[in-house]
């Protein structure tokens, strides 16, 4: 028995989807343990009939959908939003893919058509965060507060009305405040309830299911969502989203002991993207950036909005690495490093004082005028020089790759090594978002 968490090691997109999409090829459960469907994993169809190589982005629904094999969970540490999910099972579904295999915690919690409103109303104000929109920080705010509804509650009519009475009177009151319409609590109700019957069967009580594919040593996959440097806790906060996209959170939010996990693979993106506001030290506003953008399609699976580009972080991965006690790494987009002469990894930051520290800073530090959170930070990034290469889409093992692309790799794997717990060793290589554009090393 075996079970893995995969999650993001920098600022999410990374490519988890396809990174978990490949691992799920022998794995009998894949659980998502956080998020909602703010998140946007890519997979390119290479298995129904139906529109084959069709990118497919998945929101709520675990990438371990394509193995027909695979139970998938969508876990307890999760926010769903029902409307979202049945389209993207109706999407499934029109290419062909079966949703048979999918299941809900009955504890995962709602998110409901006023939390993204109120997302979207909170954007608008001067306190924006460059959220997804879709309602993940209210929803994980009613969580806490403890006057969330969960997905189980769909199914017990009078005690869904007993819950989102209350909740909606305290959402009008919030949504009024903005200036929006109130909502009405009848068609509300009635919508929870059509949710209820639509969804009904698939809601369980997700631990049997966990608790037999452990005792039968079944491999199971934890998917995150996001990445690190955007966890509630030691994110870039408030640029952050409202959970924790870490193997630490995985076990809770999966409904799995902590000792349980024996691997973590991080996903680690060749260079830096983020998508949202807050500092990101090694971001290029040049052609550099301008080129890691397009050649690496860098626009979000959720939003479609451009996504902020740069050089590798390795402090960044240092701080990540130590959090989250990587195991693996998989290193994805090597791809789009192809071409260029020289390549920089960011080692150190200088600070206004001119001191180089190495440890990743609060956020307050990083940039100290957060009044404007698209301002450039003032952290100056150190980088080290790398040659570049020609091409590594066509290499399918560690010798076919060029001796200054091996050299890169090991610095990356260096630099998630530097005073962690657990030693993380290069796994996997990504040289293009193909099924059998990836390698494993031994
Ligand atoms: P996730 O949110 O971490 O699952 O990542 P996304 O799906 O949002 O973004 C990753 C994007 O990169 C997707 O469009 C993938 O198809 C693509 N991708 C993944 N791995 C590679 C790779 O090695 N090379 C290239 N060129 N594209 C990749
Ligand atoms: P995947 O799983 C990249 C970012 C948003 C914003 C912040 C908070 O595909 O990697 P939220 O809607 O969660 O309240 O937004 O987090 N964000 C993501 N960025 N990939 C994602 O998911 C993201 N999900 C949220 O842009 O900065
Ligand atoms: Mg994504």
């Amino acid at each position: 028995m075996s079970v893995t968490a995969v999650v993001g090691a920098q600022w999410g997109d990374e490519g988890k989807g396809r990174i978990v999409d490949y691992l799920a090829q022998s794995s009998k459960v894949v659980i998502r343990f956080q998020g909602g469907d703010n998140a946007g994993h890519t997979i390119i169809n290479q298995y129904t009939q139906h529109a084959p190589d069709q990118k497919v982005a998945l929101h709520h629904i675990p990438s371990g959908i394509f193995n027909p094999e695979t139970q998938c969970i969508i876990g307890t540490g999760c926010v769903v939003n029902a409307a979202s999910l049945l389209k993207e099972m109706a999407e499934l579904a029109a290419i062909g893919l079966s949703t048979a295999n999918l299941w809900l915690s009955e504890r995962a919690h709602l998110i409901l058509p006023y939390h993204a409103m109120l997302d979207g109303l909170n954007e608008n104000t001067k306190q924006s965060l460059g959220t997804t929109k879709k309602g993940i920080g209210p929803a994980y705010a009613d969580k806490m507060a403890r006057r969330g509804l969960r997905l189980g509650d769909l199914k017990h009519p009078e005690w869904l009305r007993s819950r989102l009475q209350p909740a909606l009177d305290l959402a009008n009151r919030e949504l009024t405040y903005f200036g929006h319409a109130a909502l009405e609590f009848e068609p509300l109700y009635q919508q929870c309830l059509t949710w209820g019957e639509q969804l009904g069967p698939k809601i369980i009580n997700t631990l049997p299911l966990l608790q037999a594919a452990y005792q039968q040593k079944q491999p199971i996959l934890l998917e995150g969502q996001l990445g690190v440097m955007r966890d509630i806790d030691w994110g870039i906060y408030p640029y952050v989203t409202s959970s924790n996209p870490t193997p630490s959170y995985a076990a809770a939010g999966a409904g799995l002991p902590v000792t349980s996990i024996s691997q973590i693979v991080a996903v680690v993106k060749a260079y830096s993207t983020a998508v949202g506001a807050g500092p990101l030290v090694t971001e290029l506003h040049d052609e550099v950036g301008q080129r890691l953008r397009d050649v690496g399609h860098e626009y979000g699976a959720t939003t479609g909005r451009p996504r902020r580009c740069g050089w590798i972080d390795g402090v960044a991965l240092a701080y990540s690495s130590w959090l989250n006690g990587f195991t693996d790494l998989a290193v994805t987009k090597l791809d789009v490093l192809d071409g260029f002469e020289e390549l920089k990894i960011c080692t150190g930051y200088r600070l206004p004082t001119g001191e180089i520290i190495t440890h990743f800073p609060n956020t307050i530090d990083l940039a100290p005028d957060m009044a404007d959170p698209n301002k450039p930070s003032t952290i100056e990034p150190i980088y080290e020089s790398y040659e570049g290469w020609t091409d590594t889409k066509s290499a399918r093992s560690w010798d076919e790759l060029p001796a200054a692309a091996q050299r890169y790799l090991k610095r990356i794997e260096e630099l998630t090594q530097i005073g962690t717990m657990v030693t993380p060793k290069l796994r996997y290589i990504s040289v293009g978002a193909e099924r059998d554009q990836m390698f494993e090393l031994n």
